[in-house]
């Protein structure tokens, strides 16, 4: 494998080629990332258009002594359903009677950690109330983990109820009980409970913050994918519902991947998701299309007026219209917003065409800054219409996914740029639930994508996440599997740390001679840390022979010391190993030093491998 060092032919590659796609699919934000533990917390689950309903929420006591249903009486108007509550009994059972909530298939309460509960609460009585967290186990009684209660005097309107909860013990399954013994009626609304150490403070679950900056992400794409789309279009992602006081969102039904989100994770917070991971957001907004319906070009207006106020929400300043909105929720400074995508997947869709010239248009006019990303695929044809980048979407089996590596080696130089904004080899005999087979093609691709980066301006795997504990995934593979305490990373999201340090490095060119060179993907780039250089050089062998090579750097500006030289492999003895919770580091990078390291080295590749070398400089 011949290396080309020299200065010559070093090209620079985008600062922004890798990064990430987060969709609220498989519950990655809604009893995922962010981390409100309430399910449901509004009553509103299913939504204006079908009757509200109130699960997983569930009585504690019997129908003797409680009866329980929802009612069009909050004092929020975008979310008019509260719950009403009636108690029955005068002499209640012991730990009174009330309502629970086991969250996102139960609640993850650690000792010594405070969570903090907000809701809202009405009765025509002074109230007695207790809140508690409770731990819930397969025969075994419930185990109390923490209480506070409140005695008030005076509800007789909506009145917020902030309590703090202290766990003195940890469990995995628990839930939040709200409970009294006294008859009467008690109206509860917009039921919220955090933990007090979310990521910086807003609202996100940390340890799987630190498992995104471990990628190192350039870009973040959001909020979907489909999610965006919505099968009809009353059912897409509307980031004006999105934002403000977290009580007054509506919440909505994303009849794509079946589930209700309170929108807790809404535009502003995917923004700043994207500002804590040091990311460029990427906003993917709905173009009046959705799976099964679409607004006439001619009628498109008001949504283009909705995406240019979006972009004021989100890059104007304090005092315009929507950025003093954004500043009255705790930023006032813009967020730096630069790209948009018009739409997912909608390219062959009646009217993509038309209403995208519309969106095209306006925001070139009003934000000429923002790159426009576009629908349609313009890898082996020219567009239609303009755009600064086009979405490229593979998913395939891994051998396919593997001669892809060669996809763009002959699109065109000219016009837009290419965005690989979904990625993964998702054929079930190959990819399993997140198999080492599927994360060797993934990283042949990547590898192509890096040599193709003067056209290739930015790439992200799909989906991101996926919560175990849902009955039925959604999509299968994901690069993070988690539950409400756990997480691991599938093979594809430790290929995609190989990549971290690509963007924005020197990119040289490769020349494989080999028997098996069929079977073989390397690149080599030149990139640096805080006080070292380094080569390295990545190769894939994609097949079942261990391979020899000698490794040669022509023309280095200087010489490779060993000592500082390591070697990073990922490999297993079964293209067809996973990880999971009980065995999560299975297959994972393994890193070494590399005493024989030089300018000429040689190197033996395990069959069915990713290896890089870092050649210290
Ligand atoms: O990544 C899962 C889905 O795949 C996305 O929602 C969609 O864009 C694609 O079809």
């Amino acid at each position: 494998l011949d290396v080309d060092a020299s200065w010559w032919f070093r090209r620079e590659i985008p600062k922004t080629l890798f990064g990430l796609f987060f969709e609220e699919i498989n519950h990655a934000g809604a009893g995922g990332i962010w981390e409100e533990l309430v399910s449901n917390r509004g009553f509103e689950a299913g939504g204006p258009y079908i009757p509200s309903n109130i699960d997983p929420w569930n009585i504690i006591g019997d129908e003797s002594s409680i009866y329980v249903t929802t009612e069009p009486i909050s004092c929020f108007a975008r979310n008019i359903v509260a719950l009403r509550m009636e108690v029955l009994c005068d002499k209640c059972r012991t730990g009174g009677v009330g309502i629970y909530n086991p969250g996102f298939w139960g609640m993850n309460i650690e000792e010594g950690k405070t969570y903090n509960l907000v809701m809202y609460v009405r009765s025509l009585e002074p109230v007695e109330l207790t809140a508690s967290l409770t731990c819930s186990r397969p025969s075994h009684a419930l185990e109390n983990l923490a209480s506070a209660s409140i005695q008030d005097n005076n509800v007789s309107n909506w009145t917020r109820v902030e309590l703090q909860l202290l766990a003195h013990e940890t469990c995995r399954t628990s839930r939040l009980d709200l409970t009294t013994s006294k008859r009467g009626v008690i109206w509860f609304d917009q039921v919220s409970l955090m933990p007090s150490d979310t990521y910086k403070g807003h609202g996100f679950r940390k340890e799987l913050i630190h498992m995104l900056l471990d990628l190192k992400p350039r870009f973040l794409r959001f909020p979907g994918g489909c999610f965006v789309e919505g099968d009809r279009l009353r059912n897409a992602f509307r980031w004006k519902e999105t934002i403000g006081q977290w009580e007054e969102r509506p919440g909505h039904y994303g009849d794509i991947w079946n589930y209700w989100t309170d929108d807790g994770l809404g535009y502003f917070e995917f923004l700043q998701l994207a500002e804590d991971l040091g990311a460029a957001p990427i906003w993917v907004f709905n173009a009046g299309i959705s799976h099964s319906e679409g607004v006439d070009t001619t009628s498109i207006a008001p949504f283009v007026k909705d995406v240019l106020d979006s972009l004021e929400f989100a890059t104007g300043s304090a005092e315009s219209t929507w950025g003093s909105v954004r500043a009255e929720m705790g930023h006032p400074e813009p967020f730096p917003l630069k790209y948009v995508a018009i739409g997912n997947e909608d390219c062959y869709k009646e009217f993509y065409e038309g209403n995208y010239l519309k969106f095209y248009k306006a925001i070139r006019k009003a934000y000429p800054g923002i790159q426009i990303i576009s629908n349609c695929d313009g890898s082996s044809r020219p567009l239609h219409h303009p755009a600064d980048l086009y979405d490229v979407h593979i998913y395939s089996n891994a051998s396919y996914l593997f001669k892809m590596k060669s996809m763009f080696d002959r699109t065109s130089r000219k016009g837009p740029k290419v965005f690989v904004s979904e990625y993964a080899v998702t054929e079930p005999k190959d990819a399993g639930n997140g198999s080492l087979l599927a994360s060797l093609a993934e990283a042949a691709f990547l590898i192509g994508v890096e040599k193709n980066s003067d056209i290739v301006q930015m790439a992200c795997y799909a989906p991101l996440f996926v919560n175990n504990n849902q009955p039925g995934w959604k999509w299968i593979p994901d690069a993070i599997v988690f539950n409400s305490w756990q997480r691991y990373g599938t093979p594809s999201y430790w290929m995609q740390t190989f990549f971290r340090e690509s963007s924005g490095a020197e990119f040289h060119p490769v020349k494989i001679t080999s028997r098996y060179s069929n079977s073989l993907a390397a690149s080599a780039i030149i990139w640096r840390d805080t006080d070292n250089s380094f080569l390295r050089v990545k190769i894939v062998n994609f097949g079942p022979h261990a391979v020899n090579l000698t490794i040669r750097a022509h023309q280095l500006r200087t010489t490779v010391d060993a000592r500082g030289s390591r070697v990073t492999v990922l490999t297993s003895s079964d293209v067809k190993h996973e990880n999971s919770f009980r065995n999560p580091r299975n297959v994972v990078p393994v890193t070494r030093g590399l005493p024989n390291a030089g300018e000429e080295m040689q190197a033996l590749l395990a069959p069915y491998s990713f290896t890089s070398f870092d050649l210290a400089l």
